[in-house]
Order: structure tokens, then sequence, then C-alpha cells
């Protein structure tokens, strides 16, 4: 077995990353990949460094069966490109300000993470729920749980022995 890293980030890594972040640890925990699959996440922006998840964010993800209550918010740094081997951004801003930072020998490791997503395929970008309803907040989770599945199926045959460099 070998170690992957995943960095979820989103603008302000107190809704939509926070939630990737909990919801993907759990399964990956649930799948007992916790010793292989580190999990992280971040924020393009410095509004929120310290923060825990927006209060809606973590009732929604806590009523379906995520406690986000660890998390703390942070700003991606230069050092995130070479220490994590997939980062996954929210939305295509998130992809345009990721990329003006990232050096170009890592490019490879940015993907929008609705690439991952089946049952949502048609968009790619999970809608920043910040300034909108309660049900934006549930919607991010569906998305999240969705590109989740597939990418702790991608990871498990990264981490497994018999995987293909
Ligand atoms: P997030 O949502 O990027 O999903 O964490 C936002 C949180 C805060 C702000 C914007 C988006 N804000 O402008 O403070």
């Amino acid at each position: 077995m070998r170690n992957v890293s995943v960095l979820f980030v989103c603008l302000g890594n107190i809704c939509r990353s926070p939630t990737a972040h909990g919801v993907f640890e759990q399964m990956v925990s649930e799948a007992g990949l916790q010793q292989y699959i580190t999990v992280d996440s971040c924020g393009t922006g410095d509004w929120h460094i310290g923060h825990s998840p927006d209060k809606r964010s973590a009732s929604a993800a806590l009523s379906r069966g995520y406690d986000l209550s660890h998390l703390r918010s942070r700003q991606i740094n230069g050092n995130d490109f070479n220490q994590f081997d997939y980062i996954l951004v929210m939305d295509q801003q998130n992809l345009i300000d990721v990329q003006a930072m990232c050096p170009s020998d890592f490019t490879g490791k940015l993907e929008l993470f609705l690439d991952y997503a089946n049952n949502f395929s048609a968009t790619k970008e999970v809608p920043d729920p910040y300034y909108g309803g309660l049900s934006g907040f549930d919607d991010v989770i569906d998305l999240v749980e969705d590109a989740s599945k597939t990418l702790l199926s991608t990871l498990q045959m990264a981490v497994s022995k018999n995987a293909q460099p």
C-alpha cells in the first residue's frame, strides 16, 4: 500500500471544502483507509482563517451523519502544491485562482471535484451556498457525497499495491 493525500479547496473554507473534507474523511475511515489517505481542506481567501465551519454547513452535515466540529479554516499556501497528490476545487473561479499560484510542475494535480461526480455530472461546480437559503447547504452534501464515492474508488486503486503507476 502507498499513501495518497487529497486537498479540497473553495473560497472561504467554511462551507463547501470543509463539507467535502468531513464527508470524504468519514468515508475513508469507514473503508479502513485512514492510515493511507490523508484529507485536508483550505480556502483561496483569508477572511475566515482559524474559524470553525459555517453553522449552517455544520448542522446540515451533522443531520446527514457527518461531524465537522474538528475543522478550522486555513488559506492555501505554496507548500500545498508539493505536499498534496490531488487538489480538488469546488468551482471554476477556485480553479482560476489556484492555477494562478500553482507551479507549472504541479498543475496536473488540479481538478474540479465534480469531475468525479456520477449522478450530478451535468453540473461541474459545487454552488457556493454562503449567501443563499438553507436548502443550498443540503445540495452541497448531495454533490459532495456523489463525487466522494467515485473519488474513494479511485484512491482505493491508487493506494493498492497492485495499482499501476
Ligand atoms: P465557501 O463559502 O467558499 O464554500 O467556504 C464562502 C464562505 C465565505 C465567503 C464566501 C464563500 N465570504 O465571502 O466570506
